[in-house]
């Protein structure tokens, strides 16, 4: 293994590789006897299904949720007629994000109607965004809710469902003081290990940024930030269970600026050396970032920090400055474009990403050129693209000039076909070239394995399952839509984790491929 896990014994190894389902000790009691007592303690324990939607930040909350419900005699299923307790993890982003999850109630109140008449007990639990912004609403549209818990306060869901449980349907979307993240329990090392050698850590909440579109500063609140010696006993703990790669986020993670105990502030640069320096952690990441932002300390942590992978989602929205003023970013195409040249420069080869809105109102045609001008010049290795959506009580939602939606569907087409011809520019620039890979699964067919390069491609190669969780060089020889197959040819070449960087790619020089 080119990084070894340095807290991985060849018993933990054992169990690693025999499977993620074990318990703790799965050499210890044997035979039909224990299988019974498990039998009857599995028999007493309820069911959780938690269903996330949108952003990562929401996947890990519902990571933090399966832990403080496991501790409350909840296991996670997946199929929901076997679901105890149902937590819908809502997402407010966009209309249809938000929509979704009446949808989604309306089938779960024929299910738990279904459930009654065999004699059990469904609770449902809205959490998420949509919780934060409609509150009580929610409870008055869909009979079937039970409780409503905002993101802000899920570490008093034991709470909330014993007042549900008496029927009293609890709103909790208050902004606590209490420190929600402290308040949650660490994982068992048997459950990270379940989840894959990939974590998230959130370091960072909120947003005060409030551009015009957007609900996250009002459904999120104001930007916070987790105290640095508290998110690095999180990513300790997750590294001495065996995970390799964390990618530390944040609604505006780059704004972090969390206060130590000895009363100094640390920013995002800070505390990415700070992760570095834990035995076992190879590789990090950090998402999402706002231009504004951008420190030079975290520019320079692109060329210093070996562990730091060669990846920055950096969201522009749109190239026209008319816009990006309407929009109330903060930044103009020239900042962004200035940024990305000293991104490059301090970290060649950089896989670039960006978040993309188009229909904004009052975009025009030669905005929307603006923006078809900046991908070409920038070369992006992915990205994400909205039509514009209107969001209730954000500035941008009463502008009397709304793009006619056939116009944004047509933009929308042309914006997504020059960033996948780049993506696939991109992704064939890597063939020929050995690249870090770290396996994560089996693959589809037997005998292959899936992993993910430094810039977050899947790459698919014939190797042995015992490699999962192992960072492995593997020369890259072809593309299939937006993944790659290759070849192992040995046990990680480490180009980043040992701080040397590849060759510049055909992108990174800018320009159309
Ligand atoms: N309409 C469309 N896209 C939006 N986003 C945020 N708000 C809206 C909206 N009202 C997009 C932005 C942001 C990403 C997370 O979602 O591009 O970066
Ligand atoms: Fe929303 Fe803008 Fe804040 Fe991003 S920076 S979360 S788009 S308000």
């Amino acid at each position: 293994m080119a990084i070894p896990s340095a807290r991985e014994t060849d018993y933990e190894r054992i169990v690693r590789i025999a499977g993620a389902g074990l318990g703790e000790n799965p050499l210890g009691m044997t035979g039909a006897k224990a299988q019974q007592q498990d039998k009857r303690e599995q028999d007493l324990r309820k069911k959780v299904l938690i269903k996330s939607y949108g952003c990562q930040m929401n996947a890990y909350d519902a990571t933090r949720m399966a832990d403080l419900l496991a501790g409350q005699g909840y296991d996670e299923t997946e199929a929901v007629d076997q679901a105890d307790l149902v937590v819908l993890n809502t997402c407010h982003i966009r209309e249809k994000a938000a929509e979704k999850v009446y949808s989604e109630l309306g089938r779960l109140r024929v299910l738990k109607r279904e459930r009654a008449e065999a004699g059990l007990e469904t609770t449902i639990a809205v959490a998420g965004c949509v919780a934060q912004a409609e509150g009580a609403e929610i409870l008055n549209r869909s009979p079937a809710v039970d409780l409503v818990v905002g993101p802000q306060s899920y570490h008093r869901l034991p709470g909330l469902l014993a007042e549900a449980a008496a029927h009293r349907r609890p709103v909790d979307t208050e902004f606590p003081v209490d420190d929600k993240f402290g308040a949650l329990p660490q994982p068992a090392a048997r459950r990270i290990r379940a989840r894959g050698h990939s974590a998230f850590v959130t370091v960072q909440e909120g947003c005060d940024k409030f551009c015009s579109f957007c609900v996250v500063p009002y459904t999120r609140g104001a930007e916070t930030s987790r105290p640095p010696e508290e998110i690095l006993q999180e990513i300790r703990h997750l590294s001495e269970a065996g995970v390799r790669e964390i990618t530390l986020l944040g609604q505006n993670v780059n704004a972090y600026h969390g206060e130590a105990r000895d009363g100094r502030l640390w920013s995002l640069a800070r505390l990415l050396e700070g992760a570095a320096a834990i035995d076992g952690v190879a590789r990090l990441r950090y998402t999402t970032s706002h231009p504004r932002d951008m420190g030079d300390d975290l520019i320079a942590a692109h060329r210093d920090l070996p562990q730091l992978m060669p990846y920055l989602h950096l969201p522009v929205q749109s190239g026209s400055d008319a816009m990006l003023a309407a929009m109330n970013r903060k930044h103009d195409r020239a900042l962004y474009l200035r940024l990305i040249d000293k991104v490059r420069a301090a970290c060649p080869g950089i896989a670039l990403s960006s978040d993309f809105i188009v229909g904004f109102p009052g975009e025009s045609d030669a905005d929307f050129d603006d923006t078809m001008r900046l991908v070409e010049q920038v070369g992006f290795a992915a990205a994400f693209s909205f039509k514009y959506s209107r969001r209730p009580g954000t500035p941008a939602a009463t502008l009397a000039t709304q793009v006619e939606d056939g116009v944004a569907t047509a933009r929308l087409h042309a914006l997504q076909a020059l960033i996948l011809d780049q993506q696939t520019a991109f992704n064939r620039a890597t063939i020929g070239r050995t690249l870090d890979v770290l396996v994560e699964k089996p693959g589809r067919h037997p005998g292959q394995v899936t992993g993910k390069s430094p810039y977050l491609q899947p790459v698919h190669f014939d190797a042995s399952a015992a490699l999962v969780g192992d960072i492995v060089a593997v020369r890259i020889e072809g593309q299939i839509a937006n993944s790659l197959s290759g070849r192992l040819t040995g046990h990680g070449t480490a180009s980043h984790a040992s701080g040397s960087r590849p060759p510049a790619m055909a992108l990174a020089s800018g320009g159309r491929p």
